[in-house]
């Protein structure tokens, strides 16, 4: 593997807006690195296409992130982590992490000996990648997945609350909370936008407390143990840490729904093409 700078931004990628997620978690749990995010919008969704051509999107956004001069790259996207996570290790001569690894510990430790349901895309849920991760933490724990394609357009869309977004949950969250699960994974990096409304759906179809378990926080959690094992971390004072967004369609409008989601404004957002 190539030597890898500390100093050198790290590269994050998902289909579109989901991994901005991933990206708020890493700039509050790793302040001092710089990120390159890309969301490839004009492909965006992902989640109902085949593994071959999640493998071919995947390995154009990691293309385009490697010629920005990144030291690792972070798959913001659970599709991507099912699905191509190894012809990605393959191809490029640098780390790549997941979100499925660190999601599947945080659901085990969440759901405290229960089952635990996973809400995610179709290519995600027909993959097994989460019950495989699940076992390897605890081969005790029952698994009941649930594809929730419909929670990615409403999130591209920024319909994050009101009564269609809640009717859509319900659909979703409803088959989970009959198997009586204890913790719901969010095995979609954009579903911890409907986080409100998918608490609040499980709350009131439930007469015990469901954990919601959003796997951003414990991959930022990875990236930072891993940065530090590997002398990578970023040494540069919190402040001159940049974060560049780019897109592959609609600059504007995404620039619009990272400003309100990341809670600061979002300029430049730069268009490329992979
Ligand atoms: N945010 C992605 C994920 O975590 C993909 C959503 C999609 O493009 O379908 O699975």
């Amino acid at each position: 593997m190539a030597v890898a700078r500390p100093e050198a931004p790290l590269g994050v990628f998902d289909s579109g807006l989901g991994g901005l997620t991933v990206v708020r978690a890493l700039k509050e749990r790793c302040p001092s690195e710089s990120i390159v995010y890309l969301g490839d919008t004009a492909r965006v969704p992902y989640g109902t296409r085949s593994p071959e051509t999640i493998i071919r999107y995947a390995m154009g956004c990691a293309r385009v992130l490697v010629g920005q001069g990144v030291k690792a790259i972070v798959v913001a996207c659970n599709t991507v982590s099912a699905v191509a996570l190894d012809a990605l290790r393959v191809e490029f001569d640098l780390p790549v992490l997941g979100v499925i690894v660190p999601g599947a510990r945080a659901a085990v430790a969440a759901a405290g000996g229960g089952p635990i349901g996973v809400l995610g895309t179709r290519g995600t849920i027909a993959s097994g990648a989460y019950p495989r991760a699940i076992a390897a933490v605890s081969t005790r724990a029952e698994v009941v997945g649930q594809p929730a394609p419909l929670l990615v357009p409403l999130v591209e869309e920024g319909w994050l609350e009101g009564e269609v977004p809640q009717l859509v949950v319900r659909r979703y969250v409803e088959p989970l909370m009959q198997q009586r699960v204890r913790a719901i994974v969010l095995g979609c990096t954009h579903f911890p936008l409907l986080k409100a409304v998918i608490a609040e759906v499980a709350r009131e179809l439930s007469s015990h407390e469901v954990a919601i378990v959003d796997s951003a926080e414990a991959t930022a959690e990875d990236v930072e143990k891993f940065l530090a094992e590997r002398g990578l971390a970023s040494q540069r004072p919190a402040n001159e840490a940049t974060l560049e967004l780019l897109v592959t369609d609609l600059p504007k409008s995404f620039a619009e729904v990272a400003s309100r989601f990341l809670g600061h404004e979002v300029e430049n957002v730069r268009a490329v093409d992979l």
